[in-house]
């Protein structure tokens, strides 16, 4: 692992390092950035950062040729063990809440469209006006987070709420640093899943709106095409769409 280090942050290093030359970076503005590397740590936002601005590229680079459905990022807002739910399938909720109804529903197969009978999916999302339970203010703990399983025909149907968009934290040095650079700090709307079954590798992915804002600008570069939805009235106020999922076979484990 030594050469790998060497390499890795060596190479790192080597382009920060030119950077600052090829900018003529100033002593004012190296000691602005060693500080905002400590507020970034005090404010414990080094896992936000990551995600938005780093997952991205790791995401396409690692899965480029995987077979299956599209991913894209996991993000800083997924908690494990969300509730297990029964059907009917229905994320927890409150009882006012608020937004577009919507069910989504599809199926999960393998790459060459097998079925997958009880594929696990693990579902969160922002409420309508864009938080998420346990990060923001609001929301109560769990709500707009479950897990739901296929049936027999691999068949899963989920109901929920259409979300908001919403933006990174704008207090945070996060916040602060994409403000400086005048970049947007939305993110369009979306609804996060990873996706998994066994013998397959897991899929983590999100399905954007299609009426969403923010598209094309999504502070986190996100967005696939593959990965836009496209609910329609039901006729009843609600809205719905469909989604397939197809997963790769699981990697083989590296020998020992
Ligand atoms: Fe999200």
């Amino acid at each position: 692992m030594s050469d790998r280090a060497n390499q890795l942050i060596g190479d790192i290093l080597r382009r920060i390092h030119e950077a600052i030359v090829e900018n003529d970076v100033t002593y004012e503005e190296y000691q602005a950035a060693k500080q905002w590397f400590i507020d970034v740590g005090e404010a414990g936002e080094w896992p936000l950062f990551g995600d938005v601005y780093i997952e991205h590229v790791v995401e396409e680079h690692s899965f480029a040729n995987r077979e299956g459905s599209q991913g894209t990022i996991l993000g800083p807002f997924h908690l494990p063990d969300a509730p297990v739910l029964e059907a009917p399938f229905e994320l927890p909720h409150r009882p006012d809440e608020t937004g577009d109804k919507t069910v989504f529903r599809g199926r999960v197969t393998d790459a060459d469209g097998n079925p997958l009978a009880n594929a696990n999916l693990d579902v969160w999302q922002a409420d309508a006006e864009g938080r998420y339970s346990s990060f923001m203010p609001g929301p109560p703990e769990g709500n707009l987070r479950g897990q739901v399983r296929t049936d027999a025909d691999g068949r899963y149907e989920v109901r929920t709420v259409i979300p908001g968009p919403y933006t990174i934290p704008l207090d945070g040095p996060t916040g602060k640093m994409t403000a400086a650079a005048e970049w947007s700090p939305w993110r369009p709307a979306h609804i996060h899943l990873i996706v998994s079954a066994e013998g397959h590798e897991p899929l983590v992915t999100q399905l954007f709106i299609d009426s969403s804002d923010y598209l094309d600008s999504d502070v986190a570069s996100a967005v696939k095409p593959e990965l836009i939805v496209h609910p329609e009235p039901t006729g009843d106020g609600g809205f719905a769409f469909t989604y397939d999922f197809a997963l790769a076979p699981a990697r083989t484990p590296a020998m020992a």
